[in-house]
């Protein structure tokens, strides 16, 4: 394995834990969502790591030579993030118990997401035309 690719994989890994970040805060307060959930630490945590570690991801499989990233799928995964920040941000700070499909909303954007990378295929073989 070369040290491309060992980093590369140790940012999947921080990748997958801002997944389970985020959709934590989301799972683990199902039982309130009759009433409205709040945006806690976590998902606010997940957003960014998830944020930051895809961008690096996006150079690192373009670097690589032999793997690239599809575009379409890429557009859909910011598009989708940039959503959860204004959601995130938006209601951090209010109460959330007048707005019960905010949290919802977000776990729902957060397995869209997942369902783009994995079953999409975001990481295709062959360099970039
Ligand atoms: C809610 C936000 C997001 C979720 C839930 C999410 C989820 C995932 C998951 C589960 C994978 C693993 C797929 C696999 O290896 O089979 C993945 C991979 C990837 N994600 Fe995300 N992602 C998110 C945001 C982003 C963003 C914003 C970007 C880039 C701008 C991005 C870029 C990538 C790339 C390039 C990979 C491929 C990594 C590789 O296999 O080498 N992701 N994502």
């Amino acid at each position: 394995m070369t040290t491309l690719e060992l980093i590369t994989r140790i940012t999947v890994v921080l990748h997958l834990i801002g997944l389970a970040s985020l959709l934590g805060g989301f799972l683990t307060q199902m039982k309130d969502l009759k009433t409205g959930g709040k945006i806690v630490p976590a998902m606010m945590h997940g957003s960014w790591l998830l944020l930051i570690t895809g961008f690096a991801l996006v150079g690192m499989v373009g670097a690589s030579g032999t793997e690239h990233v599809d575009n379409v799928l890429l557009a859909i995964k910011s598009i989708v993030i940039t959503a959860i920040f204004f959601l995130a941000y938006g209601f951090s700070k209010k109460d959330l118990s007048t707005n019960k499909w905010v949290v919802p909303v977000i776990g729902l954007l957060a397995i869209v997401n997942t369902c783009v990378a994995v079953i999409g295929g975001i990481v295709q073989s062959g360099a970039a035309n």
